[in-house]
């Protein structure tokens, strides 16, 4: 196996990348994280609408599985298009979000939907729809327009590639007028980028441990 568990500081768990020695969320607290950024200043800018979302790293569908809880309040419609180069195995999937209290409102039915079926479109519900794909995102040509981004690449320094100005441009391109990017890197090198794509790139405070995050919006015109 090439992910091993590991609990965080709020209590709930995340999966270590032994290869690339980072962790899918941070270890001041996983789910914590997750919530604050890509549901509280993502999701939630969208309600009773019909929405697609692009996730650049899938990992381990924690960010999918928190969007699909908390929109059962917020009423969207989603299509959840998951980007993912190494789909973890079903063993460190199961065992994930068997660790994960947050997710104890999704069945386990639900959950292997989540985990397995890769390059298919699944409906989770009838307000959800999940594609996982499992490609390099370098590669990766998007051919649909979204209206949301979250992008959760391991970081800048351990894969730059996965952050350059032109893999940025090609999802940059399909955001729908007004729609959100929103990452929990805040380098300058990334908020240039997005500056360079014409973005209005807006800082805002970040989860324990993180002083910033970024939350940049597309020209409305
Ligand atoms: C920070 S983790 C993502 C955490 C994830 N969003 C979650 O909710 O668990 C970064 C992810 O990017 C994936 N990744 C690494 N290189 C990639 C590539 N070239 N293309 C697509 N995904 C890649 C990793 O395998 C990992 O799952």
């Amino acid at each position: 196996m090439n992910t091993e568990i590991i609990g965080t500081l709020d209590g709930s768990f995340t999966l270590r990348n032994k290869y690339y020695g980072e962790t899918y969320h941070s270890i001041n607290g996983a789910v914590a994280e997750s919530i604050h950024i890509f549901i509280n200043l993502g999701l939630k800018l969208f309600e009773r609408q019909d929405i697609s979302i692009l996730e650049i790293g899938y990992g381990t569908g924690l960010n999918a599985m928190l969007t699909f809880i908390e929109n059962k309040r917020l009423g969207n419609k989603i299509l959840y298009h998951g980007i993912e180069k190494y789909p973890i195995e079903n063993e460190a999937f199961t065992k994930f979000v068997e660790h994960t209290s947050a997710l104890a409102e999704i069945t386990p039915e639900v959950a292997t939907k989540f985990g397995e079926g890769w390059n298919e479109e699944i409906d989770i519900s009838e307000t959800f729809k999940l594609y996982k794909q499992k490609t390099d995102f370098c590669e990766f040509v998007p051919d649909r327009n979204y209206d949301l981004i979250y992008f959760d690449a391991f970081s800048p320094d351990t894969q730059p590639e996965m952050w350059s100005e032109e893999n940025l441009r090609k999802i940059i391109d399909k955001l729908a007028p007004g729609g959100f990017f929103i990452t929990y890197c805040s380098k300058g090198i990334v908020k240039q980028a997005l500056r360079n794509l014409g973005m209005i790139v807006r800082r805002m405070p970040g989860p324990a441990g993180k002083r910033h995050v970024l939350q940049a919006q597309k020209n409305n015109q």
